[in-house]
Order: C-alpha cells, then structure tokens, then sequence
C-alpha cells in the first residue's frame, strides 16, 4: 500500500501536514503553542495582535456547547509593543508559526505589520474579520475597497520579506468579489472564515448571553457556511487557502480540502476532541485517503470543482 504524503507548502513554508492551529486559540504564549506543535499540528497561529492594550470585554465571553461556540472576547491585546518575550519563544518552535496582527483604521494595520514583518516571521495573516470588534476588523472584510486599500498598504510595508495572507468573513454576500480584490492588491493567500455574526438569549433571564449581546459563531455549526465561502474564493483566486471554520474530524478536513483549502485552520474542535484532536484528525484523513485512492493531500484541493 502506497505511503500517505499530508505534506504541503504553503506559499513557500513547509507544513507537515494540513491542520494549522487558528488565531485565537492558546494565546500568544509560546509553550502553549508549543505544547499544540507536539500534538500533530502542521502550523499554528498566534492570537492576533494589535497596535495598543486592549483588555477585550468583560465575561460573559463564550459560550458552547457540542454544535457550536458563541463568543464575544473582543481582541483582548497586550499590544504589539509589549510582546518581545513572545516573539523570542515563538522563534524557537519546531513548527511554523503565523503571525497575526489587527488594527482599527489602515494606518494601524500598517503599523503592526511594519513591526511584524521587520521580524521575518514565516507568514503573517491579517484579520480583516472580527465580527464583534468594536472598531475596525470586520468592516474591513466586507468592503470590496476597503479590502483591497488595507492589503495595499500592509503590502507596502512588508513588501516581499513575508507572505501575507487576508482572512476574511462570511458576514458579506460577495466574499469570492473581496477575495479577489485582495489577490488583486497582492495578498499571497487567503484564509476563510472568521466567525459568522450570531446571538444566543438566556430565556429565563430574558436578555442575551453575552455581555457584548453578539458574539462569532464557530465549531460544527459553521462548517456548511465555510464549505460555501471556501468554494466560492476558491473560484475567483489563485493563491492558496487556509480553509477554517467547524472542522472537527477527518471527513470535514477532507470537505474543506475538496472546497478549495491548501491549509486547514482549526479551533474550537480542541474543545470537542482535546488538544491532539490535530493527531487524530490527521489520522482519520489518512484512512479515508486510503479507502478512497488518494496518496497525496495535494490531490484534495479543489477536487469538488472539477
Ligand atoms: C474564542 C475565540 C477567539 C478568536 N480569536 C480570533 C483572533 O484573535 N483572530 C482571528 O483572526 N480569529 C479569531 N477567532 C476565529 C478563529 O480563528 C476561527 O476563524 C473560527 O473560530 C472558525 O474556526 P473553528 O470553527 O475551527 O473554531 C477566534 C475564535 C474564537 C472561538
């Protein structure tokens, strides 16, 4: 029986495998991160970080069950200024590692950027699409122009020292449009989804759950809106994609390759299957390779548009 080849390269960095720890998961903290890259993940990223200390919102801040996680935390930052000890961690990794930034108006997103990309991480994403941030992050995403005028000016910063991918939202009817735009502006890759926009009421105490009263949608209950989105970016780019949204075993990695990811972002399926659920989704996409022919994970990506 042929050997199962799950290794990429994405935009020039070598990932063992797909499954790629998503923004927002484990902090910034390198042994935290570091503990996820001794469970079978490929890749993983940091909390997003942004220009100035942001505490994020007071509790309630998530809540979950098995079908999804609802949270409003609100990008709590220490600030791109005061996370040296992070960086000097992160670079000690074994596995590649994203860096992700925010801002709230394109000059803050330049800003970030600038520092990040002065330190040569391996990749950088932006988070264009935080759907419950009180400034900023999601107006970006959903804005065909304004996509297309902050990745311009984070690509004038960074120039071609790092890839740097746009992650993008699916709280806009056009996001195959903004996604191109953004390839357009020279984004080098794309990652979809953010959180969907949603609420959960408390009927009993007759208000919302969250003390932001809305929050971002994820886990399984995401996963049919980011088949779609990743289909539809698949059709108008043709940079690579870090497809992200309710992946929690073998078979959704595998429908979320087949929409068009190269990557595969995963998150609150930690909190349904533990931290090795990146080993075991692995293993699950391994057998179902096997049974079904396919040797390579490259073979996956986009295979439902052929
Ligand atoms: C508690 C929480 C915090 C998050 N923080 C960030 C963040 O800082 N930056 C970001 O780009 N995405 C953030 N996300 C979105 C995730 O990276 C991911 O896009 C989303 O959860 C969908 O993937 P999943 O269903 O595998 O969790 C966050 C999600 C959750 C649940």
């Amino acid at each position: 029986m042929a050997r199962i080849d799950l290794s990429l390269s994405l935009c020039g960095v070598k990932l063992a495998n797909p499954t790629i720890l998503a923004s927002g998961f484990l902090g910034v903290s390198p042994f935290t991160l570091e503990r996820v890259g001794r469970c079978g993940v490929g890749a993983v990223t940091m909390k997003s970080v942004g220009p100035r200390p942001w505490p994020g919102y007071p509790n309630p801040t998530v809540v979950a069950n098995e079908e999804f996680m609802l949270n409003a935390v609100g990008l709590p930052t220490a600030g791109y200024k005061n996370i040296e000890p992070e960086w000097e961690g992160m670079r000690k990794l074994k596995i590649p590692f994203i860096a992700s930034l925010y801002g709230t108006s394109l000059e803050e997103y330049a800003e970030v950027a600038a520092d990040f990309a002065a330190r040569k991480p391996p990749l950088i994403e932006l988070d264009l699409s935080c759907p419950h941030a009180k400034k900023g992050g999601h107006q970006f995403a959903t804005n065909l122009d304004l996509a297309r005028k902050l990745v311009e000016k984070v690509k004038a910063v960074t120039g071609r020292r790092v890839p740097v991918f746009a992650k993008l939202s699916p709280n806009c009817p056009n996001i195959g449009e903004i996604a191109a735009a953004c390839e357009a502006a020279g984004a080098d890759g794309i990652t979809a989804i953010n959180t969907a926009s949603a609420m959960a009421i408390d009927i009993e105490a007759k208000c919302p759950v969250l003390y932001n009263k809305r929050g971002g949608l994820s886990g399984p209950a995401l996963k049919p809106i980011a088949v779609k989105c990743v289909y539809d970016v698949y059709e108008k780019v043709h940079i690579p994609i870090i497809a992200t949204g309710g992946i929690s075993t073998g078979r959704d990695a595998v429908e979320l390759l087949m929409a068009g990811g190269t990557g595969l972002g995963i998150g609150t399926a930690i909190y349904l299957r533990g931290i090795d659920c990146f080993e075991k989704i692995c293993g699950e996409m391994e057998a179902w390779m096997k049974e079904n022919g396919y040797t390579k994970v490259k073979q996956l990506t986009g295979a439902a548009h052929e």
